[in-house]
Order: C-alpha cells, then sequence, then structure tokens
C-alpha cells in the first residue's frame, strides 16, 4: 500500500518537463499566458450564472456573492502561485500534487480536474448557445425548439417563447466541436487572436456598466437582500453563500495565470500581483455588472435566462448596440472554451506520460505536435454534456469539482513546507499556515453551500477515479514500475 503514497521527486519532474519540449511545442510567451488566464476568467460566470444567482439565490446581493468568492480564491491563487512557481511544468494541480501529496492524491485531483476543464467548456458551451440562439433571432432565424435545448432544462427565449426540455443542444455542440478542432491544428495561431478576444471582452463589460448605469432603477435594488423563503439557499444570507458558490465558477481561470510562475521576471511580487491584481479588476468589474445587471431588471427576470446581459441591457436605450455586444460576448467565449479545452487536454496528456491513463492520450500528433487523441477524446465528452445537461447543473458541478482541487491545493501547500522545506521556490505564500487554512476553510464553506445533488454527482465521479485506480493506472503507473 506504501506506493500510494509515493511522489515524484523534483529532480524528475524538472527532467521530465524539459523531455517535453520533444513532445508538445511551447509556443507561448508569458504574456500571451497572463493574456490566456485573463481569457479564461470572464466568460459565462459573468454573463450566464449572474442571472441563475441573482433569481435564484441572492437576488441584487448576488454582488456580495462575488466577493465572497474572490476571497476564496485569493486565498487559494497564492497557494497556486508557490507551487507554480516551485514546480512549473505541464499538469497544473495533478502535478503539484504528485510531487507533495503522492500518486493516490495527485491521480485524485487529476480526476477531478476532468470537472473543473471538460464540464467547465461544456458550461461555457451551453452559455455560448443562449447568447447564438438570440443573435439568430435578430435576424428572423428560429432553429427548432428541439435542437437548441437539452432534455432536462427549462429555455425562456428572448421573445418570450418557452421550452420545456427538447433533445439535444445542438449550437452548444457545434462550438465545442469546433474549437476542439481548432486545438488540434495547435495553439500559435490562436495566441494572437486571444489577445483581441480579451480585449474585446474586458471591453464588453466596460460599456454594459457605463452606460447601463444611467437606466437602473433603484426600486429594483430594494430589499438589497431578499429576506430567506425558509429553504437554505432562497436568497437571505444563505442564498448569498449558495450564490457565492455558484458565480464562483466566474473565477476559474485565474489559476491558468499560476502556470507562467516560470516565465514571471521577478516571480517573488510579479505572482501575487497577477495573480490578485486579476482577482481584484475581475472582482470589481463583476461586482460593478452584476449591480447594474439587477438595477435593469428585477432579479426575478433573471429566472431560466441563461443570457442575462442581453436581457438586461434591452432596457436601455441603447438596444442597437445589442448585436455588437452578443457577437463580443460570443467572440469572448471562445477564449474561454479553448483555455478549458486545453487545459483538460494537457492534464490527460500528463497523467498518460505518467502511466496512469493509457497512452492514447500521450500520443502528439506527428505534425501539429498536439495531443490530438485526447483533444478527439473530450470533442466527444465535453459534446456529450454541453448537448444534454442544463446549465446550472453544470455550472454546480464545475464549481465543486474545483473548489475540491482547491481545496488539496491548499493543503499541499502546507505539507510540501513540512516535506520539502528547503526546495527552491520562486514565490512564497505570504502567512503560512493561515493563507492556506483559510483557502480550505472558505472553499469547504462554499463547497456546503452547493445543492446536495452536486454532492452527490462529486461522489459518484470521484468513486469513480478511485475503481480505474485500482484497475488499471496502479499497475501501469511509470513511477511505481
Ligand atoms: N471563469 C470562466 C467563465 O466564467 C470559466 O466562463
Amino acid at each position: 500500500m506504501s506506493n500510494l503514497w509515493k511522489t515524484k521527486s523534483y529532480e524528475r519532474l524538472i527532467a521530465e518537463a524539459s523531455d517535453d519540449e520533444k513532445g508538445l511545442k511551447r509556443t507561448l510567451s508569458a504574456g500571451a499566458l497572463i493574456a490566456l488566464g485573463i481569457g479564461a476568467i470572464i466568460g459565462a460566470g459573468l454573463f450566464s450564472l449572474t442571472g441563475i444567482a441573482a433569481a435564484e439565490h441572492a437576488g441584487p446581493a448576488v454582488t456580495i456573492s462575488f466577493v465572497v468568492a474572490a476571497i476564496g480564491c485569493a486565498f487559494a491563487g497564492l497557494c497556486y502561485a508557490e507551487f507554480a512557481s516551485m514546480i512549473p511544468v505541464a499538469g497544473s494541480a495533478y502535478t503539484y500534487s504528485y510531487a507533495t501529496m503522492g500518486e493516490f492524491m495527485a491521480w485524485i485531483i487529476g480526476w477531478d480536474l476532468v470537472l473543473e476543464y471538460a464540464l467547465g467548456a461544456a458550461t461555457v458551451g451551453v452559455s455560448w448557445s443562449r447568447y447564438f440562439l438570440e443573435l439568430l433571432n435578430k435576424f428572423g432565424i428560429h432553429l427548432p425548439p428541439e435542437l437548441i435545448c437539452s432534455p432536462w432544462e427549462t429555455l425562456r427565449l428572448g421573445d418570450g417563447t418557452v421550452i420545456e426540455g427538447g433533445i439535444i443542444n445542438l449550437p452548444a455542440v457545434f462550438i465545442v466541436s469546433l474549437l476542439s478542432l481548432v486545438l488540434i491544428r495547435g495553439m500559435r495561431e490562436s495566441s494572437g487572436i486571444n489577445n483581441i478576444l480579451v480585449i474585446l471582452k474586458v471591453a464588453v463589460v466596460i460599456v454594459f456598466i457605463a452606460l447601463g448605469w444611467a437606466y437602473m432603477n433603484p426600486d429594483n435594488h430594494i430589499p438589497y437582500i431578499p429576506e430567506n423563503q425558509g429553504e437554505f439557499g432562497k436568497f437571505g444570507w444563505s442564498g448569498i453563500a449558495m450564490g457565492a458558490a455558484t458565480v464562483f465558477f466566474a473565477f476559474i481561470g485565474f489559476d491558468a495565470v499560476s502556470t507562467a510562475a516560470q516565465e514571471t521576471k521577478n516571480p517573488q511580487k510579479g505572482m501575487p500581483i497577477g495573480i490578485l491584481g486579476s482577482l481584484v479588476i475581475c472582482t470589481i468589474l463583476y461586482v460593478l455588472f452584476s449591480h447594474v445587471m439587477t438595477g435593469l431588471l428585477p432579479y426575478q427576470e433573471f429566472a431560466n435566462d441563461a443570457k442575462p446581459a442581453a436581457t438586461a441591457f434591452a432596457q436601455t436605450p441603447y438596444g442597437f448596440l445589442q448585436t455588437a455586444l452578443i457577437v463580443a460576448i460570443l467572440a469572448g467565449y471562445t477564449s474561454v472554451i479553448l483555455v478549458m479545452l486545453m487545459g483538460q487536454s494537457r492534464v490527460f496528456y500528463s497523467m498518460s506520460r505518467d502511466g496512469l491513463l493509457p497512452k492514447f492520450f500521450g500520443e502528439v500528433h506527428p505534425k501539429f505536435r498536439t495531443p490530438w487523441k485526447t483533444n478527439i477524446f473530450f470533442l466527444f465528452f465535453v459534446s456529450l454534456f454541453a448537448g444534454f445537461v442544463p446549465i446550472s447543473d453544470l455550472g454546480h458541478m464545475v464549481s465543486i469539482g474545483t473548489l475540491l482541487a482547491f481545496v488539496l491545493v491548499s493543503i499541499g501547500v502546507l505539507v510540501m513546507r513540512k516535506t520539502q522545506p528547503n526546495a527552491p521556490r520562486g514565490f512564497r505564500t505570504p502567512w503560512v499556515p493561515f493563507v492556506p487554512i483559510m483557502g480550505v476553510l472558505v472553499c469547504v464553506g462554499l463547497m456546503l453551500s452547493l445543492p446536495g445533488e452536486s454532492w452527490l454527482r462529486l461522489l459518484a465521479w470521484m468513486a469513480l477515479g478511485v475503481l480505474i485506480y485500482f484497475v488499471y493506472s496502479k499497475k501501469n503507473s511509470k513511477l511505481n514500475s
């Protein structure tokens, strides 16, 4: 049993990292990586889940939910930064835990990250589809209702039509498939475009706030914290907590920033500024955005509306800008989906190189030098979720999975300080053990605020992961051979 906890040595990790040079192409500069991070942060969490969190959990106080979620992310983010500056190789939290908490925990995290990256891509895909339909509506194009809505979903369209469950969300499948194919072709081409997308996305948020501000109806903000309706998570303070766990999704992606640690000039300063800075900027934008959104329309109006930004913006006299707004949001989403799909394929690539997953996932395309078989696999896997699962269920699954990863990374920093106190670190998390412990507490608190079904699904997914580990991965692990 002892080999379950065997760790990969620091030297071996670094050696493998340089080996990777012969496999995957390392084409992204530090600046491009940071843009990649911001590209991953602002997306469906803001443009879709804000509406759900306001309508179902927090009302106008969704702004407070954003602040609570940001605090959890900040603690975990500082822990990520220490790991990233110490172990700057592909695979993110999976790789970090292999070096600190041993193979079994690494497997658990790697398996868990599927929830963050693969289901995260699916969630954004569904949100993309909602804005895309709105765009088509503007041009008088209406797709058959059965093909735009997943089976267990209630969908309210821009023209007021309500669809009670369809067959498949085809536009979501389309965007996920298209971007998976782009990834196979390689990232170099997409990184320049990504920078433009990031600028566009931030511009949309600022335009929304600036133009919407004057048209808010103060009555919509009264009461700011609607009274609890007798059920946990239905407004009141528990609603703010559940809202925080829901909109937590909007911050996912900042962990991608931490992978740029190795390329940061002065990581001791640059890392916290990079991570906390992007979190603070996003939090300010999110709070202002959601304040304006719930000011433009009563929060109840956002129930079952996965394109609340468009709905709210229609209240302003700048309706003519709405089409441009939707196009920019759609474009901005593509960068989020790309980063998520890329993160997913890189985690599986690393796990396969370690022998924990079949070789198939680690095979690099001879011409494009991308892990193309993994990309194809996830094209189907992510499409399945994007096509058939409602957005709020997906969002909750992603949140709970990512929170679990954050908890484990925070614990990892504590473990590593004990087991490898002298290993070189470009950045040291400040105030250890306070910061990691707070990371654990806030993230566990957010997990506890999520609906019971999310817990059941998390447990089922993790149980499947443990089964696969003992049936396949443990026997095939390179470290244990
Ligand atoms: N933070 C990303 C989003 O909100 C995942 O879309």
